[in-house]
């Protein structure tokens, strides 16, 4: 990464999350609106927790754009974190009189133990509140600014629930995006959506979470982003630690991945075939996920993404006192049920700001004219 760079800061029960994005050319149409749309995106599914109904985030642009176009000028952004009003004690950036308590009861699957460790804490509070996916929100709104760039060039990007605990949806193509988008699931197949939400339900009354799969897939990626030449340069490499980097993400492929480990090379590629006519090559199938030896090969970019069940259960695990060393309960703080539809949108995020970051390296150009000039030519 290092034409598009950005860092996020932020504590989930703090007073707002912060984003600098650094590299998006000058002209690039851009509205707090249409990143809004996207952080909403990422706050619906069914499953989530009581906090979506508290936060509906808004994006508010702090600099970089001018009379609503972007002006080659590091872009800040802010997104407030309405429940701050609930948490001014507990999270107060000045020392505090207050008797504040303390977080010691380990969570398993968590940063808990790990952090405190690490960081040298005897409080679990300092760790969670940047360990929670509230960070991704910020995430999301980079991966708006990334899309509406790809946009210009025609690509778009795409992500349904595949599964969830085990109950799969069936997969036509084409999917049917509109449909994806109107479902409390993001899933395409309404019976397995039935069955995926009562699902939920149970697991909910049980005080237990459950994960699923998701996939992302972007359209219209042009041959030829990423390289075959260095480890770091392999699209697939980039794509899979921005992906894997989401919270509670433990697995990524590309295209059919793991089931062609048991598959015969004869039916595990993709045959090429020359065409007279614009874009001139494709091939029969995607099995490979649109990207060879570390390039994109002009087929849709598919990566599938193994979320695993959030590990705060309202029925706790047995955990740990990081104080007393003796056994307790893990601590629950307000939680979802499944967030595998959310995790599809902050996939979508993470693709686009990959795939922006790579377009700019191959294309660049300080204007958004001067990008798509470079494209044409290609
Ligand atoms: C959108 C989203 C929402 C999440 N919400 C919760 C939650 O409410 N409770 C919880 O325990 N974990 C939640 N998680 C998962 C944890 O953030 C994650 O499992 C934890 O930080 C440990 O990181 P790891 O699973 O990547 O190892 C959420 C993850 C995502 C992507």
């Amino acid at each position: 990464m290092g034409h598009l760079r950005f860092l996020t800061a932020g504590e989930s029960h703090g007073k707002a999350l912060a984003l600098i994005v650094e590299g998006m050319p000058a002209g690039l149409p851009l509205s707090e609106q249409y990143i809004t749309a996207e952080l909403v995106r990422r706050q619906k599914g069914y499953g989530r927790s009581s906090r979506m109904a508290i936060e509906q985030d808004r994006a508010q642009i702090i600099s970089g754009v001018r009379h609503g176009v972007t002006i080659g000028s590091p872009i800040a952004l802010l997104i407030q974190n309405r429940d701050w009003e609930n948490w001014k004690e507990i999270m107060s950036v000045s020392p505090t009189d207050k008797e504040i308590e303390s977080i010691a009861h380990l969570r398993p699957g968590h940063a808990d133990l790990a952090g405190v460790i690490k960081y040298g804490f005897d409080d679990v509070r300092p760790i969670l509140e940047r360990a929670s996916a509230r960070e991704t929100a910020a995430r999301v709104a980079c991966g708006a600014i990334a899309r509406r760039f790809l946009e210009e060039f025609e690509i778009a990007i795409h992500s349904h629930t595949w599964a969830i605990s085990g109950i799969e949806a069936k997969i036509n193509h084409p999917l049917d995006w509109p449909r994806v988008e109107s479902s409390p699931l993001r899933c395409a197949d309404s019976s397995a959506e039935r069955e995926m939400m009562a699902a939920i339900d149970v697991a909910k009354e049980r005080g237990d979470t459950l994960g699923g799969i998701f996939q992302v897939i972007a359209f219209g990626v042009p041959i030829g982003l990423g390289s075959h030449v260095h480890w770091d340069r392999r699209l697939d490499g980039r794509i899979a630690q921005a992906i894997m980097s989401i919270n509670a993400v433990k697995g990524v492929e590309f295209g059919e991945g793991f089931r062609m480990a048991s598959l015969p090379g004869s039916e595990a590629h993709d045959i090429i075939q020359h065409d007279e006519a614009p874009p001139f090559w494709h091939h029969t199938t995607n099995r490979a996920g649109g990207i060879e030896g570390g390039i994109s090969n002009g087929e849709p970019i598919v990566v599938n993404v193994a979320v695993k069940p959030i590990p705060t259960l309202a029925h706790p695990l047995p955990s740990i006192d990081l104080k007393t060393k003796g056994e307790v309960l893990a601590h629950v703080e307000r939680s979802d049920v499944c967030v595998v539809p959310a995790a599809g949108v902050i996939g979508e995020a993470m693709l686009a700001i990959v795939l922006a970051d790579v377009m700019l390296e191959k294309f660049g150009g300080d204007s958004l004219s001067e990008s798509q000039r470079n494209y044409r030519l290609f």
